[in-house]
């Protein structure tokens, strides 16, 4: 049979389609080796970038680290801001230095806010919930005269003068009792919702630990007399049973400027800490914040973890083993601590040097320089 016309065209768009595919293919194939090895090569020059930091880290190039770990009190309903909290602190230090994370919760934390949370950082990262007896008001609390208590401070209109007493008693005396946190030596507090403005780089606690200090902070400022009416007398009462315990050359001169008959109110702002639970778990301030707690101020006042810490690292350490890390730019709202001159440019902080805590007259950093 003779082929007609319409059956030479088809053969031929049959063929023409083949040629096509095999065409489509063939570019297909090619596009996506070069890819392949464009990515890999990316990869390496990545990996080989990374290597050269690393190897030009000293705190990397000989894997000291400190015993220490990152602190964070928070609730689930406070994701939003730990996250920005977290990631600050990833991207302007711990991404080199993969530090742990201990994050604790009174209640445990949600999945989403695990995951949430987890991918910021490559460190290790775990969840506690803090045990109930560590929490909540205990029983021989006088409920009624604790909520005396709160409701005259929301009316004298502290701030939070209702809220936050489990917080400020867990603060003072259990968190570096939780089992998570036993492991370690040294923690940096940190808070939902606060700014780092600057890189850090070097290690804040391998510096802690080579230069024998045991507490850190950025911001100093008075409390509210409201909050802690009995707390001086109250340690008073503790050091005369027990003078044992002060050091000789205390930072007694920050806290009081009359040699201690009054305290001035003034304290390093805890939100902020870098410090060795050691000294906590030390012999002085068990017995110091055991005698606290069995008067009931934390509840039948407010005392904080602010002005109770401060009071002991000032009266129990020699003042050299405390430290100002003036180089650290912090933010806990409505202050903020922002790091001058050298500092301030080797960090590339974003903060505005001008708007700088220190030095404004409800800053105590004068009374830290002074007794110096
Ligand atoms: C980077 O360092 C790691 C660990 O030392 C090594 O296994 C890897 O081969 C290095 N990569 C390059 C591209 O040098
Ligand atoms: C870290 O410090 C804690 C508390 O001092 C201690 O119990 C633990 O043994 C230390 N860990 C290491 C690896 O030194
Ligand atoms: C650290 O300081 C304390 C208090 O001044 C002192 O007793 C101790 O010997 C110091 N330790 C070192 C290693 O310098």
């Amino acid at each position: 049979m003779k082929p007609t016309l319409a059956m030479i065209n088809s053969r031929r768009y049959v063929l023409i389609v083949i040629l096509l595919l095999l065409g489509f293919h063939y570019i297909l194939r090619i596009s996506h080796e070069s890819y392949a090895k464009s990515t890999s090569l990316s990869r390496l020059v990545e990996q080989l970038s990374l290597n050269r930091t690393l190897l030009t880290d000293p705190y990397y190039n000989d894997h000291r680290r400190a015993n220490a770990t990152f602190v964070f009190l928070c609730r689930n309903s406070d994701l939003a801001g730990v996250v920005t909290s977290m990631q600050q602190m990833e991207d302007r230090f711990n991404r080199k230095y993969q530090y742990p994370w201990v994050l604790l919760n009174d209640e445990p934390f949600t999945d989403d806010f695990k995951k949430r949370v987890s991918v910021l950082t490559d460190a290790p990262i775990q969840f506690g919930v803090i045990p109930r007896e560590q929490w909540v008001q205990p029983d021989w609390i006088d409920e009624k005269k604790a909520e005396v208590a709160r409701k005259v401070m929301v009316w004298q209109r502290i701030i939070y003068g209702g809220m936050y007493r489990n917080m400020c008693r867990f603060n003072s005396g259990f968190f570096y009792r939780h089992e998570l946190l036993l492991p370690y030596k040294y923690y940096w507090r940190v808070e939902p919702d606060v700014k780092f403005f600057c890189d850090v780089d070097y290690d804040p606690f391998l510096f802690m630990q080579e230069h024998n200090k045991t507490y850190g902070f950025t911001i100093t400022m008075e409390e509210f007399k409201e909050t802690i009416i009995t707390l001086w007398d109250t340690t008073k009462e503790f050091l005369v049973d027990n003078p044992q315990y002060v050091a000789q050359d205390n930072a007694l001169g920050f806290l009081s400027d009359d040699g201690g008959i009054s305290y001035n109110l003034c304290h390093y702002w805890s939100n902020f800490e870098i410090a060795d639970m050691d000294f906590w778990r030390g012999e002085a301030y068990a017995k110091y914040f055991d005698f606290l707690e069995s008067k009931g101020g934390f509840y039948y006042e407010r005392w904080g973890d602010a002005p109770v810490h401060s009071i002991a690292a000032s009266l129990f350490l020699s003042k050299h083993q405390l430290h100002f890390f003036r180089d650290i730019g912090y933010r806990h709202e409505p202050f903020q601590h922002c790091p001058q001159d050298d500092d301030w440019s080797r960090g590339r902080c974003s903060c505005n040097p001008d708007d700088n805590f220190d030095y404004t007259p409800a800053s105590c950093i004068r009374n830290f320089d002074r007794i110096f």
